[in-house]
């Protein structure tokens, strides 16, 4: 990938020499410098400080930096697409909010378009593909959308391909919204158990009839390879295990089978940093609350009420469930 950016650039410069001269070519060419500017590594700290601490209230002083970032650079991949990242957050977790304004749905418009400029300048980062797929979704989803919906899917199918082990879960995790009884959801909630497969290296009960197997070699068959960063905690998602076993027994519940939702819920207790994880007593009430709970995430939502049991992806740690220090 970077030598074909490199080999774009280099044409790119040729025929803006060629075209208008040197000093064109000279302000392309520092544009484009792969290398960052002093203003998207301060917007960079910002972003980090915003996201890792979980200070929602933060979002739009860091959205200012990222986005000032941006227009001084507007090929800086990372920078688009922690713009991306923030819109979003915000849009993800609105649920914080006392009363959300009808334009939080603007967030998913933002998004798409940092994202596409992202997945263009890095195509190969699988990352930016999922969430340029989840914008697209969303946004479908708010438009009702249904040729928008398929482009989305389209782009979804191949961010998937590119990496399952992280794909996979954001590709049903966007869909856990779904209807329980429907096609997508059944397909989303299968690939949550393909995800772990993956990142297990095994195959896997639909009702955890080994789920215990998997504990003992959970998450630890992929250290040290691309698929540990997808599977297991890190700097970056210090409570990824644990999120997304809090989504999964979420979508177990909400498909009827709460048992198996409760084993489930009680894996995260195995991950070596349950301890600290923000989100223990969210957990503990959702394996004490399994059965009840079928009832309470397939509830038709009440317009301007917000659920008291939202699924994981509807509700205020949607992103901090994984990411929060
Ligand atoms: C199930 C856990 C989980 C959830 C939920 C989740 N993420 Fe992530 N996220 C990850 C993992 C794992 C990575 C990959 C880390 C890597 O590439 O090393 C990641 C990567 C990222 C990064 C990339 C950081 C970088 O530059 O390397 C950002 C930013 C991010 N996620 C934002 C979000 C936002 C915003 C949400 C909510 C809409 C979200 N995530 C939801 C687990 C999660």
């Amino acid at each position: 990938m970077k030598t074909a950016l490199r080999n774009a650039l280099i044409v790119a410069s040729l025929f803006v020499t060629t075209a208008s001269g040197g000093l064109l070519a000279g302000r392309a060419l520092a544009d484009t410098s792969p290398a960052r500017q002093p203003a998207a590594l301060q917007a960079d700290g910002l972003f980090w400080e915003t996201f890792h601490s979980g200070d929602y209230a933060k979002i739009q002083a860091s959205l200012e930096a990222s986005t000032a970032a941006y227009l001084r650079n507007p090929n800086d991949a990372v920078t688009a697409a922690h713009v991306g990242w923030l819109h979003m957050w915000r849009l993800s977790e609105h649920n914080r909010l006392d009363q959300t304004p009808a334009s939080i749905t603007d967030d998913a418009v933002l998004a798409r378009k940092y994202f596409q400029k992202a997945v263009d300048l890095a195509p190969d980062d699988a990352r930016f593909r999922g969430f340029l797929a989840s914008a697209i979704l969303a946004e479908a989803q708010i438009d009702r959308d249904a040729a928008l919906r398929d482009q989305g899917a389209a782009i979804m199918q191949q961010a998937v391909k590119d990496w399952p082990a992280f794909n996979l879960f954001t590709a049903g995790y966007v869909a856990s919204n779904q209807p329980a009884d429907s096609d997508s959801f059944k397909r989303a909630l299968d690939q949550q158990w393909q995800n772990l497969e993956v990142c297990a290296h095994t195959t896997l009960d639909r009702h955890g009839g080994n789920l215990d197997q998997l504990s003992n070699v959970m998450f630890k068959a992929s250290t040290g390879s691309r698929d540990a960063r997808a599977c297991l905690n890190s700097s970056i998602a210090p409570h990824n295990e644990e999120g997304f076993l809090l989504n999964m027994g979420d979508m177990l519940t909400k498909s009827g089978d709460w048992q198996t939702a409760q084993k489930v819920y009680a894996l995260a207790k195995r991950s070596p940093d349950y301890a600290s994880w923000p989100y223990r007593d969210v957990l503990e009430r959702r394996i004490h609350d399994a059965q009840a709970n079928v009832a309470a995430l397939n509830a038709a939502p009440t317009p301007g009420q917000k659920p008291t049991t939202p699924m994981m992806l509807s509700s205020s740690y949607s992103c901090m469930a994984c990411h929060q220090h």
